[in-house]
């Protein structure tokens, strides 16, 4: 057996599942706030897109991705951000986010090494830890709070660190506290890499979900050599069970990591491709999905504000963060909310020192949500 299974501690999302299961063989309803998995339908359009896409003869899918859904991706970066892209040498389909994180360390960090080091804020999604731990790669955690607003700056690294890292992850939208990045440290960030020579990469999944203020940007909209942006249908077009993404950037590193993935079989069906080709294309709706996470976020803000819950972030992306009262344990609060048929992420899923926190998904319908804020205990 591999030794870092070992070190692997249970996958967040597995322990939320399971205390949801214990709240429904309760018999009980039940409020599920915990993995980002919203409950409303994947649109007709899409679900019919895929329907039509089951071709006669099923055949292996190209490691790169269709035709199609690289060029509806590369237009989908132009409409959104302004970026221009070769849909063939710049941009690769992938099986969703998450492996595409987890494979990234794989094929970019050599041990041993001088640069063997795996950079990311935290709290953070847990897969850029996991993935580097797999590559056998060093990591290293910039503590973000608010203390520094959640921005990860490189401006506060030691040049040792920066000297050592071979992939710096950034994410904004953050997971779990919806931050955003200004336009200033994406600059910063893109002149750092240059200087020390890391891959730069910026997990986007959560940008094109916006509640307050300015647009998300994407760091392509800042520099290409040396950077990788990561992209996802998951939340943006409720598709987390097709699996499905991109990859885009640094054509020279797209060349490498798609050499790296043809060995692997991770690109999706094309059934699958089919459909994101035409989420890319479709604005609309990702409009009415944006809508409807808006009307559950103004039901949770509410019941946050009733309940002395302080909202950080939270302007971006599929999730409220929430700091509890004083004198509040994370473990503790969410096990009293599953008293009442309430599952939340306890901050401490999302790295150390986050248990005065507890992170909200914006998952149940807006009539669910309306429904657990009323079974919110007071105190
Ligand atoms: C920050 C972040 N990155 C990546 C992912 C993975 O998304 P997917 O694999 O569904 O595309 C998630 C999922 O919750 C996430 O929160």
């Amino acid at each position: 057996m591999n030794e870092r299974l070992q070190s692997l501690p249970t996958y967040p999302m597995v322990q939320l599942t399971s205390w949801s299961q214990e709240i429904a063989a309760r018999g009980e309803t039940v409020y599920d706030f915990g993995t980002g998995d919203p409950h409303e339908p994947t649109p007709k359009i899409l679900r019919q897109a895929m329907i039509d896409g089951v071709d006669e003869i099923s055949q292996y899918p190209a490691t790169p991705g269709t035709p199609g859904l690289r060029t509806a991706v590369a237009d989908y970066m132009s409409r959104r951000f302004g970026v221009a892209l070769d849909p063939d040498q710049e941009v690769l389909a992938s099986y969703g986010s998450k492996e595409a994180l987890f494979h990234l360390p794989m094929t970019f960090v050599q041990i041993p090494s001088e640069k063997d080091l795996v950079l990311y804020g935290e709290p953070a999604y847990p897969v850029y830890e996991i993935g580097a731990l797999f590559a056998e790669a060093w990591t290293y955690s910039v503590q973000l709070g608010p203390h520094n607003d959640y921005a990860m700056d490189p401006d506060s690294l030691p040049d040792s660190v920066l000297k050592r890292a071979a992939i710096v992850y950034l994410n904004y939208p953050h997971n779990p506290s919806g931050h955003k990045l200004s336009d200033e440290l994406y600059k910063r960030w893109v002149e750092v890499r240059a200087e020390y020579g890391f891959i730069l990469v910026s997990d986007e999944c959560y940008v094109d979900l916006n509640y307050e203020g300015d647009p998300p940007r994407s760091l392509l909209e800042f520099g290409r050599e040396g950077c990788l942006v990561m992209h996802s249908l998951s939340k943006r077009s409720g598709m987390t069970g097709y699996r499905s993404g991109f990859i885009a950037g640094d054509a020279d590193l797209i060349g490498k990591y798609r050499c790296f993935r043809a060995s692997m079989g991770m690109v999706p069906q094309t059934f699958v491709q089919a459909a994101a080709e035409l989420a890319w294309t479709d604005t609309q709706h990702v409009e009415d999905r944006l809508a409807v996470f808006a009307a559950k976020r103004e039901v949770l803000l509410q019941m946050a504000k009733d309940r002395g819950l302080k909202v950080h972030g939270s302007q971006a992306g599929l999730y409220l963060w929430l700091e509890l009262p004083a004198g509040t344990g994370d473990l503790d609060y969410a096990s009293r909310l599953r008293d009442n048929g309430i599952v939340v992420a306890p901050g401490s899923f999302f790295g150390k020192g986050q248990d005065r926190f507890i992170r909200l998904a914006l998952v149940p319908t807006v009539a669910e949500c309306r429904a657990a804020a009323d079974a919110w205990p007071k105190a």
